[in-house]
């Protein structure tokens, strides 16, 4: 099947130091992502770059797929740091965020397996195991792309409300609003880890560019707070009104309430 690139070129807005670009549907807001994570991979084949699991993310992954198959990008010399992870469940674990990566993205492109720095979370230490991440993202960093989604309780990452601007890679307790958005992932019946390891507002924060993408009406809220509101821990993404180079790419849903 030929497959063309279509490049979506739609305004944006400043709300309170974020670009913020709502489209029409998920379809061609995961179009848009996808062109510009391209483009960011093209201008710089070593990209250090971050995604996000979760359900919103989907379509650009398999988007991501096609445009490698199509030859219109090669990950082969990509940096990938893992945002969160479970703790409690292994690599193989099929809940397991690593398991999601390779399985929605990484089995289906060039990525090198030694390029991908990722959480172990079968630690019985998890301090050490994000000093451990902190130090090889030290070395690499700072990241040049972190994409984003967004938690209904404002969260990104696993940056759980509660987390300031200096938080860095850490172990933290999930709230019970995730634990119920995330379930239902968690298909086979095992239990929910009601921990996680997550990179730190702090590191999000340094990178260089982050997108943040929401579609459906049930992130409306978030995502009203986090651009109109006041830069808040209860609300962590609200802080991203202090990155120098953020843009929100939303459906017409989750940009309801955007003026
Ligand atoms: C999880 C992940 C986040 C993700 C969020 C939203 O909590 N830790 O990184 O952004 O889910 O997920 P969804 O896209 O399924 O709404």
């Amino acid at each position: 099947m030929f497959f063309k690139k279509i490049s979506i070129n739609v305004e944006s807005v400043s709300i309170n130091g974020i670009k913020v670009v709502v489209f029409d549907d998920y379809d061609s807001l995961s179009r848009a992502v996808c062109d510009r994570v391209i483009d960011r991979i093209n201008a710089k084949p070593d990209l250090v770059l971050s995604l996000p699991t979760g359900g919103t993310p989907f379509e650009l992954y398999c988007l991501l797929i096609e445009s490698y198959k199509q030859g219109l990008v090669s990950f082969s010399q990509v940096r990938f740091f893992q945002l969160d992870e479970y703790l409690g469940l292994s690599k193989d674990d099929p809940n397991s965020y690593y398991y999601y990566l390779n399985r929605y993205l990484f089995d289906h492109v060039d990525i090198r397996r030694e390029n991908i720095f990722s959480f172990n979370g079968l630690t019985d230490d998890p301090d050490k195991e994000s000093i451990l991440y902190e130090n090889q993202l030290t070395r690499m960093g700072p990241l040049d792309l972190v994409v984003l989604g967004i938690g209904t309780n404002g969260h990104v990452a696993f940056n759980e409300p509660g987390s300031y601007p200096f938080c860095r890679t850490r172990q933290i307790r999930l709230e019970e609003s995730t634990i119920q958005a995330n379930l239902r992932f968690f298909s086979n019946g095992s239990p929910m880890p009601h921990s996680a390891l997550t990179m730190g507002l702090g590191n999000i924060l340094e990178a260089k560019e982050v997108f943040l993408l929401a579609n459906g009406s049930g992130k409306a809220e978030a995502i009203i707070k986090t651009l109109h509101g006041p830069n808040t821990e209860s609300v962590p993404a609200s802080f991203l009104q202090r990155h120098p180079n953020t843009t929100f790419f939303l459906d017409r849903e989750s940009g309801l309430f955007v003026s």
